[in-house]
């Protein structure tokens, strides 16, 4: 009887705390069926070591900490929804078609928004060209194709534009492409056309690669660095809510990656296919650069760049004032950054070792930089920039035929359907646009005892404020300290 009794309590302490922990780490085997790790683990891909199959759990959020996290999120989301709602019904019912940006537009968004980073210089000195292969899978989201395009582009450093769009190649078959200018008829379907493989490549792409890698960044540092370690006291307010939202993203029911048939989804299912993040390409593709190479030539590139430099300042301060002093206390903290170091670099190729990040303050300032930079400046402006390209202009859907060749006019007002208008402007009012729920130019450390680190706050807000200025693309309070939306 009391045997029975006992096992009863144990399987509802058991239930019980099932129920008080979600693990939600984002490293990537989580996201993975059990099955399909193994096929990795079989297959020996080239595949840096992220399959760790005897880890212990990595970081356990408890329940408390996901519900007010949800909730707060779902408040948010309403509130959004609600106001987004208007406008994508006015979308839809008034302005159902797509219309293309100019050419000077689109050069200017390629030029301002992440989407740069997809240009390359194919012939020196001035030909780039951003090339969209028809019908590949996009490393990340198995079963998304891209249909195809290749925009051919002129950089100039002496025109105020810089950028001009020559032409835009236009897959009609497998194999068959044909050349499209802005003279042709089939230029406004062309532009709409790169746009849409655009929105995939860079939303579902690129961006995923600013998401996952941080994922394991944050749970690691959970493991291996002490509260009392002034890196972790410094990447604490540039962590938070991450997980959640990862959480949310990856596993909720009610996200728009996991339901298609959401009204909200702009996603489309073009195959019978479950679809799926597939977060092991991410890492692979990504590759952890303590000076990031931001490209100068793109005034996206010189945005980032100059908000790099204003932001190490307060790093060099944190890390000179706060790293410890006395021989003892150095020594310790030292092995439990190499410890962490090493660890990190198992997962994010390019991550300095625990070595390398201990023999030199200087790197250790880069790379704690470069960590806050990705996960607040970049991150918010990745999702601030592509939000402010209006919806009619980047069609996640063509519902019409391709065009046969370059003079082969397409009708715009086909190439939509109500609901694609109505998604399109909803997913990106909801969605793509930002909504910190704090702002970075208000942040502040805390050790672990909870008392303020004292850092020249008003110096680093005030560099903020320089940047923001100089390059007024992104609003101050958009800029989150954390992937938090
Ligand atoms: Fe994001």
């Amino acid at each position: 009887m009391l045997t029975t009794t006992g096992s009863a309590l144990v399987d509802r302490l058991m239930e019980l705390m099932d129920s008080t922990f979600a693990v939600c780490t984002g490293l990537p085997t989580e996201s993975l069926p059990e099955k399909q790790v193994d096929l990795l683990q079989q297959a020996k891909e080239d595949i840096p070591t992220v399959v760790y199959p005897n880890e212990p759990p990595m970081v356990k959020l408890s329940a408390k900490q996901l519900k007010q996290f949800s909730s707060k999120r779902k408040a948010s989301i309403l509130w959004k929804s609600l106001q987004a709602i208007p406008h994508a019904l006015y979308r839809a019912v008034f302005h159902k078609s797509p219309v293309p940006l100019t050419d000077d537009q689109l050069v200017q968004c390629i030029d301002q928004t992440s989407m740069h980073t997809l240009c390359k210089l194919v012939r020196r000195p001035k030909h780039y060209c951003i090339d969209l292969k028809r019908f590949y899978d996009l490393p990340t989201f198995t079963g998304f194709c891209c249909m195809g395009t290749i925009a051919n582009f002129t950089y100039d450093r002496k025109t105020s534009a810089k950028l001009t769009l020559d032409n835009i190649v236009l897959y009609q078959s497998a194999g068959q492409n044909f050349i499209v200018k802005s003279i042709d008829s089939a230029w406004d379907f062309a532009k709409l056309m790169l746009m849409h493989n655009l929105n995939h490549e860079i939303t579902l792409g690129k961006h995923a690669l600013t998401h996952f890698p941080t994922n394991s960044l944050i749970v690691l540092t959970a493991q291996w660095l002490p509260e009392s370690h002034a890196v972790y006291q410094f990447l604490q307010p540039h962590f938070r809510y991450t997980l959640g939202i990862n959480n949310l993203v990856l596993n909720s029911p009610a996200s728009i990656l996991s339901d298609h048939n959401n009204l909200a989804s702009p996603f489309d299912i073009p195959f019978d296919t479950v679809h799926k993040f597939n977060i092991q390409p991410a890492y692979k593709e990504y590759r952890f650069l303590a000076r990031p190479l931001y490209n100068s030539k793109f005034t996206y590139g010189r945005m980032m760049q100059r908000y790099w430099n204003s932001f190490r300042p307060l790093v060099q301060e944190l890390v000179t004032t706060y790293l410890p002093r006395g021989q003892q206390a150095k020594l310790k903290q030292a092995q439990h950054l190499r410890r962490w170091a090493d660890r990190v670099g198992r997962i994010i190729r390019g991550f300095p070792s625990g070595k390398e990040l201990t023999g030199s303050t200087d790197l250790l300032i880069d790379t704690l930089t470069t960590i806050a930079v990705t996960v607040s400046i970049d991150h918010s402006a990745q999702h601030y920039t592509y939000s402010q390209i209006p919806s009619t202009a980047k069609p996640w859907r063509i519902r019409s035929r391709m065009p046969l060749n370059a003079n082969d006019p397409i009708h715009l007002s086909s190439m939509n359907w109500y609901v694609d208008a109505f998604q399109e402007e909803a997913a990106n009012r909801v969605f793509f646009n930002v909504d910190p729920a704090s702002e970075l130019m208000h942040v502040k450390y805390y050790n672990e005892n909870k008392q303020m680190l004292q850092l020249d706050y008003l110096g680093f807000r005030n560099r903020l404020q320089e940047c923001a200025e100089k390059f007024p693309y992104v609003p101050l309070e958009k800029i989150a300290p954390s992937i938090d939306f």
